[in-house]
């Protein structure tokens, strides 16, 4: 049938969409068909939040309108019939009037990079249409399942400024007062600026939507190119229609098949929707519990049951209390608002949140064909048949679901990496009933998630329990049986198989616990139950940051907002893939390797050039120029020519007319492989197979010899320290336009090297760079991934639009960008050290070996930057430092925010922890006897001048409350707390910049430097630097880009250095400008600036354009001779981490967290805060969480959000200070200021030893003492192996060797 003409309304503009594809996703539609990109497309797979939007519909039967915040990169555009959308355009624009939540979130300094900022907005305005008056709790939930990897307390600080009742200013319609907000947030914004809600800005629900929905249900089909989307009006229809095409699929939220579809190679020609059936939806009590039709949403569930148990005697809801429970860690809520408990209950997946919860509990399932009706009970035994896959017919369908009434006692437990949003590692659900007035088990029942290939009963210990008491001897039992029952086999995927199986039987003795405390055997059990979170936020006062009688117009050191956070916030800003499509572009997908190191024998693409708007495939042979590429050395191919040396690696591209073409067309490219050996893939197969790129490095000072014979003590030790990915929000992205003549090409780039990415391009296309121009506006981060890996996307992309002669586009999807771009450097080091008994290091041998992939890349630079950190804050009297740089079948690895430093520094606190322990003395105590002190001299002999670590170390230890925090800790059996102090040093150089100025006849000053802007507020300091060296308001300067064409052979935007050298490059052109003007100025001494640069410059041919150039003095260091300077000057900084592990589980939550940082004379302490926390918390990620899984063959498991978790806002330390260090001036940068991008990132390994410290508690209860091995990151699985016990010692790990693991540390 032809789909019904329906008016479809989008922020208040109707769209009559005649031809709905069933394949588009609502966010494809926005941005492609409407050009309405606002929101932005970060991870399609419902994993990163950047594309929330409010979905708004009457539901007649509630007669309510409800507004819900969705992911659009998972709603189908045909789900979506009779809704009104919003997006971030909707609600407010720089052009009309922007929102409150927009306006605080920029003023506020919640926007860095913005790509996730409309995410963020739409987040909390869906919020605020549903609950005017939201507490902390109700903001926490909004923003679960959103990744912002730059800042994340300026997001909550601007959001969370509350009335006295508790609930938003901007809401309750006043204004804020001056001074009457959290501590002191008022220095760094003014929130009596902040408007109140003008209701008048609300959209309106369109009321012939409302109309219309009353109408009945009528069927609706949309047919689209390749598949059909039903959606029936009544049971019946679904039923006949089930009946009639068994293998037809159904879809309710989406959130599973959206994901088969999109990243599992799946096809459903014929997709039934029944999401508006009635009986589906219904809601019913019955005397035995609750039934819940299969299409009722998570969030309407969690309603429920959440009325439920507040009405009801808590015995009687134990079960909805535990599903609630489980609802709380399940996804975000964008999912939940969309995906139904059938969906869960149907996926049948192993780690279901859900299934182990109704499995425990006997939920009765109603099953309904074509005139037939199936009752089940799960407790019976599993639906499932193997994984994924149901034993349901195939013209059944699940109708309802019944929940029961407790049957005393029930808990359910979910571990997983993160606890926010994730996926679990092992689930479960608990039920035991006692005989009357006893504690004789009359039933129990124990069912797992994460242990099998289905959610599986343990019923082999059930029938041993039945009948027991419930005392310590059962528990023993208990533990013994659950061994047996829930093994798993060492290859098992998923690996950490050790923790699993422990896991099973440490979630069971939290089980006994709290059994037993409820029925008062054991009122205090010491187990962990880490909650919701309650931020405390806190700043330090800024009154330092301005000197008084600095002239207001003076911007210098005020915390000016991000020149584009307004914009970011409206979802004006512009990125690479918002510009607008060009006549006739085309769209690129990458064709890679599945092979980790083989010969291409043969490429076949005639499956892929018939699918419908194929126009060419492009290959090595296309490019015209060379296919050599590389930033230092031209050791790589732009498309691989005959060999691949990793998975990933890119062979070919497929042009095609949209991108959903390209990428089904590149999916059905098949290579044929020659296979190779040797396949090198982990640091530790490098080392056996002696695979090194050269030189290797080393730095030496004084007699290690005699270092170690003045010691009394000597120890040895090692640590992994895991790779990082970049995950800046905006993955990989270029448009290339072919000008016509000449060769000409012009690049839109997310890239932080314009002059590489041309330079490359050039190479690549055999002209002269001159042709080439490259264009960057912002980015959504960058990070180090965009310093160089990104010119193989361009220069790929500029040979197709070579080739084809139009435009080409290509915005990596995000599987594709993890797959293939690399990340941060995997080091592994090995150190032998020297100490007195008083804990002071005499001498330290240490050997760095970093895993740099399948080409040089920067790893040499990476690898010297590690062993010049080596020395982290110590002065260690006779050292020796080697590193080795690993050749393996991996992407290559490349520059990440640190550049080898945070693992330089890591391998150092580690050996001072040893000795630490090795001493049996406080950690914090070691470290300082070790630290440096002002003027001695680093491995390098770089004198130490202008040393603040002492004044960061105090400052800290003061502000942090260090001792009186380490007395009050109080430990537990199963619950451990953690302190420590970590300092570090961090060296700043970088090579040279260029600016060029502009001043037009009407005043105003277009400026253009070299550095690109991505998030980290360059082009605000800059215009900052502009207005003070000008004299005239930052209003008066414009930055629109950065190019190739006004500034020449920059050097990459990195290392920190931008604002410094970039600053002053500024400042020279600035002043060449002012000297031109002077004879102006001193004629009219009175005059304003306008009357200076007015028509007479022009008429007396005076030029206002100006170039400038800066150099770093005095750089370079000869490691051969240990001589010369590597950096300029040091930025310093100190943290203090107090943390508390769960025993049983491994999961830990960030208590506090004191940061001072040494960053000169602040040019902006909004940004360089925002700077501060954003590298604290991806170095919380790097240390404690996010951790890349490779198999043994190379191929990366972990490649999205749904995999690969950075930390979310639950893993902000509950109390977080940061304060700038005052009175300390740099007088080797511009306006006395410091670097402040990389440095505070290492100050994160702070929460890495309070961990270390808190297991070492661990550990004392087992007896252990002294130093042991904790490898980074700290993931639940090393905590809780770290932590041994009698639990571990029943789950020993499988013997090396004697197995292939699932993934193998790389
Ligand atoms: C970012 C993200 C996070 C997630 N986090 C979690 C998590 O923390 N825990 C967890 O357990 N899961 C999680 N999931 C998985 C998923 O969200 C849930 O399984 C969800 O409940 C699926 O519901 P849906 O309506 O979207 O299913 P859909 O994708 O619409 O359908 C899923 C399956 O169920 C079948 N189905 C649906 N209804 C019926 C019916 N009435 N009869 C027969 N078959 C039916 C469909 O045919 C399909 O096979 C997550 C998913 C995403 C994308
Ligand atoms: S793009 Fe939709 S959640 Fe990431």
């Amino acid at each position: 049938k032809t789909p019904p003409a329906q008016p479809r309304s989008v922020f208040s503009i109707q769209i009559v969409e005649k031809n709905a594809e069933p394949e588009m996703t609502l966010l494809t539609y926005l941005r492609r068909k409407l050009c309405l990109t606002g929101t932005k497309l970060g991870c399609a797979e419902g994993g990163c939040g950047a594309c929330t939007v409010m979905v708004s519909r009457f539901h007649s039967n509630r007669n309510a309108i409800v507004h819900q915040a969705v992911n659009a990169c998972l709603a189908p555009i045909c789900s979506l019939h009779h809704c009104a959308v919003t997006t971030v355009e909707g609600i407010g624009s720089v052009a009309s009037k922007v929102h409150p939540v927009q306006e605080r979130i920029a003023k506020a300094h919640g926007s860095q990079c913005g790509f996730c900022t409309p995410g963020i907005v739409m987040s909390m305005y869906a919020l605020l249409r549903n609950n005017p008056q939201p507490m902390m709790r109700d903001i926490e939930e909004a923003f679960q399942g959103m990744m912002r990897p730059m800042i994340y307390n300026m997001i909550l600080f601007s959001l969370m400024c509350r009335g006295k009742a508790g609930a938003c200013y901007m809401i309750t319609g006043q204004k804020e007062e001056k001074g009457d907000s959290t501590n002191s947030v008022q220095q760094l914004f003014d929130p009596s600026e902040f408007m109140p809600l003008d209701p008048t800005q609300e959209i309106i629900f369109p009321p012939e939507l409302m109309s219309l929905s009353k109408q009945p249900l009528r069927e609706l089909r949309f047919i689209g190119e390749r598949m059909q989307w039903i959606q029936p009006s009544s049971l019946k229809e679904l039923l006949q229609l089930k009946a009639e095409y068994p293998a037809a699929k159904l879809v309710v939220g989406n959130t599973e098949v959206g994901i088969e579809m999109k990243y599992k190679n799946q096809f459903y020609p014929l997709i039934l929707a029944p999401a508006f059936i009635d009986e589906l939806n219904s809601i019913q009590y019955t005397e035995n519990g609750i039934v819940f039709g299969a299409s009722v949403t998570l969030t309407l569930l969690g309603n429920v049951l959440h009325g439920e148990v507040n009405k009801l005697p808590s015995y009687k809801t134990e079960v909805f209390q535990a599903i609630l429970r489980q609802l709380h860690w399940f996804a975000g809520q964008q999912i939940r608002n969309v995906a139904a408990i059938g969906g869960n209950i149907m996926t049948a997946s192993p780690i279901s949140d859900l299934n182990p919860v109704f499995m425990a509990a006997g939920c009765k399932l109603t099953l309904m064909s074509k005139g037939k009706i199936n009752i089940f009970f799960l407790n019976l035994g599993s639906k499932v048949v193997c994984y994924r896959k149901t034993a349901l017919k195939p013209e059944e369908i699940l109708l309802s679901i019944e929940i029961p009434y407790t049957r005393k006692y029930f808990s359910a437990f979910k571990q997983s990496p993160r606890k926010e949003d994730d996926i679990a590692i092992v689930t479960c659900g608990m039920n035991v009933v006692f005989w009357e007035g006893s504690n004789i088990v009359q039933d129990i029942q124990l069912s797992y998630g994460g242990m099998a290939s289905t959610t599986v009963l343990a019923t082999t210990t059930r029938s041993q329990l039945i009948g027991r008491q419930w005392d310590e001897e059962m528990l023993q039992d208990a533990c013994s049986y659950l061994t047996e029952e829930m093994t798993l086999s060492p290859s098992a995927p998923g690996g950490m198989v050790a923790y699993r199986r422990t896991l099973t039987i440490s979630l069971f003795f939290k089980f006994f616990l709290t059994v037993q405390q409820t029925l008062n055997v054991n009122p205090c059990t010491g187990v962990c139950h880490h909650g919701g979170c309650g931020y405390k936020l806190w700043r330090t006062p800024l009154h330092a940051a301005v000197p008084p009688g600095q002239n207001m117009d003076d911007v210098i050191g005020r915390p000016i907002m991000h020149l584009s956070a307004v914009k970011q916030a409206t979802g004006e800003a512009v990125y690479c893939d918002d510009i607008p499509c060009y006549k006739n572009e085309l769209y690129l997908a990458l064709v890679t390797s599945t092979k980790p190191h083989a010969y291409i024998k043969s490429i076949d693409t005639t499956d892929a050039m018939a699918v419908p708007g194929v126009v060419t495939f492009v290959c090595a042979k296309d490019i015209p120029g060379s296919n050599k590429t590389g930033p230092v050395v031209y050791d790589e191919t732009v498309l691989a020519d005959e060999k691949v040396t990793c998975v990933g690696h890119i062979v070919g591209a497929i042009v095609a007319d949209t991108p959903a073409h390209a990428q089904r067309a590149a999916k059905a490219v098949r290579i044929s492989y020659q296979e190779l050996q040797a396949v090198i893939i982990t640091i530790q197969d490098a080392i056996a197979n002696e695979s090194f790129y050269q030189p290797t490095r080393t730095i030496e000072r004084g007699d290690l010899t005699q270092g170690f014979q003045e010691s009394d003590n000597i120890l040895q030790g090692e640590i992994h320290i895991g790779g990082q990915e970049h995950f800046y929000l905006e993955t990989n992205c270029t448009l290339a336009v072919p000008r016509g003549e000449d060769g000409e090409m012009e690049l839109f780039v997310s890239t932080q090297s314009t002059a590489k990415t041309q330079a490359l391009v050039a190479k690549a296309l055999g002209v002269p760079a001159s042709h080439i121009v490259c264009r960057v506006k912002r980015m959504g981060g960058g990070f180090g991934g965009k310093e160089t890996r990104s010119t193989i996307l361009s220069t790929i992309v500029a040979v197709a639009a070579h080739k084809v002669k139009r435009a080409v586009r290509c915005m990596l999807d995000r599987d594709e960008d993890m797959l293939v771009s690399g990340g941060r450097h995997p080091f592994f080091g090995r150190y032998k050290v020297g100490f007195k008994k008083n804990g002071k290091v005499m001498a330290l041998d240490v050997t760095y070996y970093s895993n740099a992939g399948n080409s040089m890349d920067l790893s040499l630079s990476i690898m010297e930057r590690a062993l010049l950190h080596m020395d982290n804050c110590y002065n260690i009297p006779h050292v020796r430092g080697t590193g080795y740089i690993c050749r393996t079948n991996l992407p290559s690895n490349t520059a990440f925010r640190g550049f080898g430093g945070p693992q330089g520094m890591m391998v150092a606190e580690s050996w001072i922890n040893d000795v630490a322990l090795s001493c049996g003395l406080p950690a914090e105590q070691v470290r300082e006897l070790n630290l440096y002190k002002q003027g001695e001299y680093t491995p390098f002999n770089q004198c130490l001048e202008q040393f603040t670590i002492d004044r960061c170390w105090r400052e800290c230890m003061n502000i942090s409350d260090f001792h009186q925090r380490k007395a009050n800790v109080e430990q537990h059996r199963w619950t451990k707390r953690g302190l420590s102090i970590i300092p570090t040093k961090f060296g700043i150089s970088f090579t040279a910049a260029g600016a060029l100025v502009h001043i037009y006849t009407d005043g105003s000053v277009l400026l253009t430097h070299g550095g690109t802007e991505m998030g980290q507020g360059l082009h605000t300091k800059m215009v900052q630097v502009a207005s003070r060296t000008l004299e005239i308001p930052s209003t008066k300067i414009f930055i629109s880009e950065t190019s190739t064409n006004t500034v020449p052979n920059t050097s990459p935007t990195a290392a920190s250095a931008s604002s410094d050298l970039n600053g002053m490059a500024v400042y020279n052109a600035c002043k060449t400008l002012l000297q031109r003007l002077e004879p102006y100025k001193a004629k009219n001494p009175k005059g304003f600036w306008e009357d200076w640069v007015c028509r007479q410059t022009y008429f007396d041919r005076v030029n206002l354009s100006a170039n400038g150039f800066y150099k770093t003095p005095d750089l370079g260091y000869d490691f051969e001779t240990n001589s010369g300077h590597p950096f300029n000057y040091f930025s310093y900084g100190v943290a203090v981490s107090e943390v508390e592990i769960d025993c049983l589980t491994g999961s830990h939550k960030n208590l506090h967290t004191s940061i001072v940082m040494d960053v000169g004379k602040s040019l902006n302490p909004a940004l360089d805060i925002g700077q501060v926390e954003g590298a604290f918390m991806q170095g919380v990620g790097l240390f404690t969480l996010e951790e890349l899984r490779y198999s043994s063959q190379g191929y990366l498991y972990t490649r999205g959000p749904g995999m690969y978790k950075i930390p979310a806002f639950g893993d902000i330390p509950t109390e977080l200070k940061v304060s700038l260090l005052r009175d300390a001036p740099n007088e080797k940068a511009i306006f006395s200021s410091k670097a402040v991008g990389e440095p505070p990132l290492f100050l994160a390994a702070s929460v890495f030893y309070a961990i270390k410290d808190a297991i070492t508690a661990a550990r004392a209860e087992s007896g252990l003492i002294g130093p042991f091995r904790l490898d980074s990151p700290a993931t639940p699985e090393r905590i809780r192996n770290a932590c041994e016990d009698k639990f571990t010692k029943l789950c020993p790990p499988p013997e090396p060797g004697t197995y292939t693991p699932w993934d193998v540390r790389v």
